[in-house]
């Protein structure tokens, strides 16, 4: 994910920036730059790869000036290279720029600024920033500024600077972190608190729709009509290693606590009044109605995610969809050929067996979509379409926030298919984009649920748990199980529930712990009766079920409600609940709930 940060001060800006970047290293990203004002010039240096990359070139380079903005890019818009890395700068290079978050007007904007003679640099959406700038300019930066940003559409976490005022930065924020910390005849600012804790414990958070103006003596934060704002100083009382996890124990908790603004990011520039939009995509009616068949292919938790899928798609598109482990898939020559739409799922886009299923699906003359999390992955390259998930960098092994954006990914990939063919009426892709736009306020009500660490409690002494569902539920207690067993080390297994009866019913004996997920109406009634048929053993029967359901806790030792939603949906939230019941889990045990024994984030071997 990209970082900030910046300072304006009597001290040399460039280490002061560069060890702000360091301290942001551990969210990810490609590239990184800083740019500095020295002798009434901007001076820049930007490189693609890692900060050491940066630094070797500022020795040489020297940018002296006590202001300075720096970055640390994740690729979004544009592959990771030097010319994409932030700063960005205008024509004549004395305005720089650098930006987390995406501006979806950028086109729109781009056009314009290239009809108006400006000579973009860059594949990124963030150049159109500076080159507003450059055309509002005329005196006064501030001003400037201000008409710039209203320009914008989209999420921004922005700071500006420029020659002709080298005495400020400019910064605004809309839907993405941005802080400004105080010190003494100096102040900083940054995305995350750890890139200034060094300096100043003292800082103002910014909230949406606010700008500042900084000087080395003063901070003003103004509102959108440029009034003045008297905010409250926050003290910072984390330590460094807890501010990286913005105050969480884990990143995976922090992960966790993250799904319901990353499901905005989702969402956002796809979900429009009654449909859904895939601008970036570049497939056509033409292209969806020639497939005969869907075939799904991933590994681990993003395999889990292919497997929802397939209901997904199936039920919007009326297609028939296989979904395959990645490294079965390629030596079972599949039946695919070039009337197939291979979709390969994969967070990290590097996974060896994933790569090795598209390299596969291409040579058979299948088109193949990655829905992936990471610009300029191999899968991302190599595929022929992409849908990015935008989940920012996942660091704890254990996959959380990128499993339900797949899923939700998936959906906006579904209607929006099924919207170029026909294959849904209006009315219908119309309820599902109103469910889906609910999704990220659900995700609130559930993460406030406070049941889950009891649960816990009693699942933390078991040697081995079950997890039982019907259809989509079914699917959603498989990733539920891959997350209990990965990092708290208890055995688990999820079944079909109407399946346990066929042989694995001989492993419920008295207390076996079973999680059932009941939460589709079309197939409730079945699962009460597995449920009773596992009770009947002597299970210890915990059920997922949806608020509005008044049956399930009369056959429950504990419930787990879910807010009430539409079916078909429920995927994305019903999975929450389970990570947070792996998560308190694996705490009660004492495992190593970021990076559990054995395992690796990215999986690059076969
Ligand atoms: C899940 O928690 C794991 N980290 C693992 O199963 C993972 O989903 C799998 O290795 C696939 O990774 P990818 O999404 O990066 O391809």
């Amino acid at each position: 994910m990209c970082g900030i940060v910046g300072y304006i001060g009597d001290h040399e800006a460039s280490p002061i920036l560069l060890e702000g970047l360091r301290k942001l290293e551990y969210r990810g990203y490609d590239s990184a730059g800083i740019a500095t004002f020295s002798k009434g010039e901007l001076r820049y240096v930007k490189a693609e790869g890692k900060i050491d990359t940066l630094e070797s070139r500022l020795l040489k380079e020297n940018p002296i000036g006590t202001i300075g903005i720096g970055h640390t890019r994740w690729a979004t818009h544009g592959r990771p290279s030097d010319e994409n890395s932030h700063p960005h700068l205008c024509n004549d290079c004395n305005i720089a720029v650098v930006h987390n978050g995406i501006i979806e007007n950028y086109l729109e904007l781009k056009e314009e600024l290239e009809k108006e003679g400006f000579v973009f640099h860059s594949e990124t959406d963030t150049e159109v920033i500076v080159h507003l700038l450059k055309k509002y300019l005329n005196g006064d930066f501030e001003v400037a500024f201000y008409k710039a940003v209203s320009r914008l559409h989209g999420s921004y976490a922005l700071c500006a600077i420029t020659a002709d005022e080298p005495d400020k930065i400019l910064c605004a924020r809309k839907d993405s972190p941005l802080v400004v910390g105080l010190g003494e005849n100096e102040n900083f600012i940054a995305s995350d608190i750890p890139a200034i804790l060094r300096h100043t414990r003292k800082c103002y958070i910014l909230e949406d729709g606010e700008f500042a103006v900084i000087t080395k003596n003063q901070i003003k934060i103004k509102d959108a009509e440029g009034v003045i704002i008297s905010k409250k100083m926050q003290e910072i009382t984390w330590n460094s290693e807890a501010a990286e996890k913005g105050g969480y124990e884990h990143f995976m908790l922090k992960e966790i606590y993250e799904q319901p603004e990353v499901f905005k990011n989702t969402l956002r520039g796809r979900l429009k009044e009654r449909t859904v939009d895939f601008p970036e995509l570049g497939i056509s009616k033409e292209d969806v109605l020639n497939w005969s068949k869907i075939y799904i292919v991933a590994c681990g938790t993003a395999y889990h995610a292919g497997l929802v899928g397939k209901t997904i798609f199936e039920k919007t598109m009326k297609i028939p969809v296989e979904v395959d482990i990645a490294s079965e898939y390629r030596y079972r020559d599949p039946l695919v050929d070039e009337k197939t739409l291979v979709i390969v799922v994969s967070q990290s886009g590097e996974t060896a067996d994933t790569i090795a299923a598209l390299r596969h699906s291409k040579s058979k003359g299948a088109k193949v979509l990655a829905v992936t999390n990471v610009v300029g992955s191999s899968i991302s390259r190599e595929a022929d379409y992409v849908a990015y998930i935008w989940a920012g960098p996942e660091i704890s092994v254990a996959s959380t926030k990128a499993y339900t954006t797949m899923l939700i990914t998936e959906y906006l990939l579904a209607l929006y298919f099924a919207g170029l063919i026909g294959t849904l009426s209006e009315e219908e892709i119309a309820g599902y984009v109103e469910g889906l736009r609910g999704i990220p306020s659900l995700a609130v009500q559930v993460l406030e649920n406070p049941s889950y660490k009891l649960i816990a409690e009693n699942l933390k002494e078991e040697t081995d748990a079950f997890y039982l569902g019907r259809g989509l539920d079914w699917a959603v207690a498989l990733e539920g199980v891959l997350k209990l067993k990965e990092i708290s080390y208890i055995h688990a297994e999820a079944y079909a529930a109407g399946e346990l009866k066929h042989g694995t019913l001989a492993l419920i004996t008295d207390g076996t712990p079973v999680i059932t997920i009941n939460t589709q109406k079309s197939v409730f009634d079945k699962t009460i009766s597995n449920i009773q048929e596992v009770r009947a053993r002597g299970a210890k029967v915990i059920i997922v079920a949806q608020a509005d359901d008044e049956a399930s806790h009369k056959y429950a030792e504990q419930m787990v409600y879910i807010p009430t939603m539409e079916d078909f949906l429920v995927p994305v939230i019903a999975a929450i609940p389970l990570q947070l019941i792996a998560y308190y889990t694996a705490v009660a045990r004492g495992t190593n709930v970021d990076q559990p024994r054995n395992l690796a984030k990215s999986v690059t071997v076969e």
